[in-house]
């Protein structure tokens, strides 16, 4: 029985002995095949010859000490084969007794863990690489982060000096804009006094013959007269300078308002050239801005407007103007019976200094002005298109705050 256990474990196992100096005295077919030594080339031999250069001698000393205490050794050990090839054994070193308890021999009992071994040691490794790895691509994405950072910087800084430049340029413009209309301003209230100064001659005129005739009644009635042309003289100086204030503050106010003032301003040229204005609905719907800003807007279409009949087509002079609410916008079409835009300026009537007119009659910036007013200043939009009998600009308007409170529809002929 026992030569049947001896038998059982030397098959499946890695079996040696060795004498007390640890000289081998014993291996079973299992140690040549791992070891690659025939058992003649081992017998004699100290078992350190498969001992593997990279285990330490305090590893050796451990074993050592173990089982000359008579105690069993067990650890899984690394060595080398003939050919300088490496193995793994789980291995335990007993101490064999005689019958006076002390040490005889020693058996060593193995078996072959080489192949787990490897693919544990190929695991660490793919593991070590990993980590590498993970440690590497946070460093790049540091790196990118910090490059992206960097570009952010860059672009917000350059994001910055263009629009502190078109900031700059638009100021320009509108200066430049300002003084053009300054240009046409004046030209206008020359054309709005230009009325007044013959009838306030011909009074002065009919007041020198009254005091020859001495005709008391005629010069109270001559003096009030020419008394109100003077005042309307001066309001209509007022309202032009009204205009050009700067620092005027945003507020709360019905389109109705802005219209009737740019009326006013250019009625006397709407008159002069037969044409009639027609004013239609919600025109107290409130919009906040600048009022006088809009009141520039709707100057620079009429005066479009009336500038088209000058060579427009013949027949019905109209200009209509048509409020009306649109979720919440004000939407205020200005349409002419002047026959409409050219064809290929449609295009570019908002670009600035884009004119179709003789550069006495116009600069081009007009639209581009009210455009830029009715976008930056009043949130909204301004568009062209031509509508059967001319041109149609649509006017959008974010309604003001208290929208809603004034949606009456408000019917009036101008
Ligand atoms: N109601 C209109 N009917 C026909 N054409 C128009 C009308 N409004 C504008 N246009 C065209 O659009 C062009 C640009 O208009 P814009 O008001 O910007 O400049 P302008 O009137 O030529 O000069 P200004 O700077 O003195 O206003 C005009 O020259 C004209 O050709
Ligand atoms: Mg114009």
């Amino acid at each position: 029985m026992l030569q049947q256990y001896v038998e059982a474990i030397e098959s499946s196992n890695i079996v040696s002995r060795t004498d007390i100096n640890g000289i081998i005295t014993f291996v079973n077919d299992e140690f040549c095949k791992i070891s690659g030594y025939s058992r003649e080339e081992l017998i004699g031999k100290n078992h350190n010859i498969v001992r593997h250069p990279d285990v330490s001698a305090e590893t050796f000393r451990c074993l050592w000490e173990t089982i000359l205490a008579k105690k069993t050794y067990k650890a899984t050990v690394k060595n080398r084969a003939k050919d300088g090839s490496t193995f793994y054994v789980n291995t335990t070193v007993i101490p064999i007794l005689d019958e006076r308890g002390e040490i005889e021999e020693f058996v060593a009992i193995r078996y072959d863990v080489t192949r787990e071994m490897e693919l544990r040691m190929e695991l660490e490794k793919k593991e070590r690489e990993l980590e590498q790895l993970n440690r590497g691509l946070e460093e790049r994405v540091r790196e990118q982060t910090r490059q992206l950072q960097e570009l952010n910087r860059n672009l917000e800084e350059r994001v910055r000096r263009e629009i502190a430049k078109n900031e700059e340029k638009q100021q320009m413009l509108l200066w430049q804009s300002r003084f053009a209309s300054l240009g046409q301003m004046m030209a206008n209230i020359a054309h709005q006094w230009r009325q007044p100064l013959t009838e306030l001659n011909l009074s002065l005129y009919s007041l020198k013959e009254a005091c020859r005739r001495n005709d008391v009644g005629e010069i109270e009635s001559l003096y009030r007269q020419s008394r109100g042309i003077i005042r309307s003289m001066s309001e209509t100086l007022e309202s032009f300078m009204e205009f050009f204030k700067p620092n005027r503050s945003s507020i709360t106010f019905p389109i109705d308002e802005s219209l009737r003032d740019a009326l006013a301003l250019i009625r006397k040229a709407l008159e002069k050239s037969a044409i009639e204005v027609r004013i239609e609905g919600e025109v107290e719907l409130p919009v906040s801005g600048i009022p006088n800003e809009l009141t520039q807007v709707f100057v620079n279409l009429f005066q479009n407007a009336r500038d088209a009949f000058e060579k427009g087509p013949e027949g019905d002079r109209w200009l209509r103007i048509h409020v009306s609410r649109d979720e919440d916008n004000a939407v205020i079409v200005v349409e002419d019976s002047a026959g409409g835009i050219p064809e290929e300026a449609l295009e570019r009537i908002f670009e600035p200094y884009f004119t179709t007119k003789h550069s006495s009659h116009g600069t081009g910036l007009g639209l581009f002005m009210s455009r830029m007013i009715v976008e930056k200043s009043f949130h909204g939009s301004l568009e062209a298109v031509n509508s059967l009998k001319g041109a149609l600009f649509i006017l959008k308007i974010p309604l003001a705050e208290t929208a809603g409170a004034s949606t009456s529809s408000e019917k009036g002929a101008s």
